[in-house]
């Protein structure tokens, strides 16, 4: 068993869910490598086993077989150096924004004092664009600023890495859009590694430096494509014809990972 020099890996893991009807296998030899301080988008089928992959990563489950990395560590249990948000942000209603962004210091071991974290809370906020709502209650802001304020508190404790399933599905288009930004920003301030589950192909694209594509369950990585969209992106970014032509095949690698297609053009192959 070698160790890994990468920010998180999986090598060939495998995993079954244990149901009444049976072992449901869900992962076969998945295999991912995820560089420090890049940004890692999984694509793939509903059912195929991304979120399952999360948990993986973040230690909440072992697999049966292969082996998740995390900076050089194997994982074996819940690790304290990963952020995670979700599809809902789950805020406590009866804590302020700003000790809800604040949630995780109680929970972590850092280095950093109550105060040094209240100020990072605050500068975090300030760079989501919520300045003036840190003594608000979550039902005062709107989805769009909730999940902004679950971004913060995934990195107030500045995790290795952030775990990201879905975070922006529930969101309009323009605050999807605007989030999207606002990852960039976050991520401009303060480099990490990051997975982020989506079912957007933009979002990968406009986000990532690698997308997976997961094929149908059980899943493996049927597809990796280097993002190479040089220099700052835009929005506008994504209406260039490298864009265009990745989304493409994106899009493609989806079609066969949803059994509907076989054919696999020649762009797809390179
Ligand atoms: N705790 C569990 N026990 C049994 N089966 C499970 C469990 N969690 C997930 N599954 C099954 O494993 C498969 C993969 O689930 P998972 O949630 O990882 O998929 P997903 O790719 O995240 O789907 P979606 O895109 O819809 O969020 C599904 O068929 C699901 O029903
Ligand atoms: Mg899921």
């Amino acid at each position: 068993m070698t160790t890994s020099s990468h920010m998180i890996e999986l090598r060939d893991v495998t995993h079954a869910y244990r149901t009444k009807a049976g072992p449901l296998p869900v992962l076969d030899r998945l295999s991912i490598q995820i560089p420090e301080n890049s940004f890692c988008a999984v694509v793939g089928p509903s059912g195929c086993g991304k979120s399952t992959l999360t948990r993986l990563v973040s230690g909440l489950m072992r697999p049966d077989q292969g082996e998740v990395w995390l900076h050089s560590k194997l994982v074996t249990s819940p690790r304290p150096t990963v952020g995670m948000a979700f599809q809902n942000p789950v805020l406590l209603e009866w804590r302020s924004i700003l000790e809800n962004v604040l949630l995780p210091m109680e929970i972590v071991k850092s280095p950093m004092s109550k105060a040094e974290a209240t100020e990072r809370a605050h500068q975090l906020l300030d760079l989501v664009g919520l300045t003036g709502f840190a003594d608000k209650r979550p039902s005062e802001l709107s989805g769009g600023m909730r999940q902004r304020a679950s971004l913060c508190r995934s990195i107030i404790h500045k995790p290795d890495v952030l775990i990201l399933d879905e975070p922006f599905g529930a969101l309009d288009a323009f605050t999807r859009e605007d989030l999207w930004c606002t990852m960039h920003d976050l991520r401009e301030a303060e480099p990490f590694t990051c997975l982020l589950i989506t079912h957007d192909l933009r979002e990968s694209v406009f986000l990532a430096d690698q997308v997976v594509v997961m094929s149908g369950r059980p899943a493996h990585a049927q597809h990796v494509m280097n993002v190479d969209l040089s220099g700052k992106r835009t929005l506008e970014d994504l209406y260039s014809k490298n864009a265009v032509d990745m989304l493409a095949i994106l899009r493609h690698q989806i079609q066969v990972a949803q059994g509907r297609t076989v054919d696999t053009p020649a762009e797809a192959r390179a």
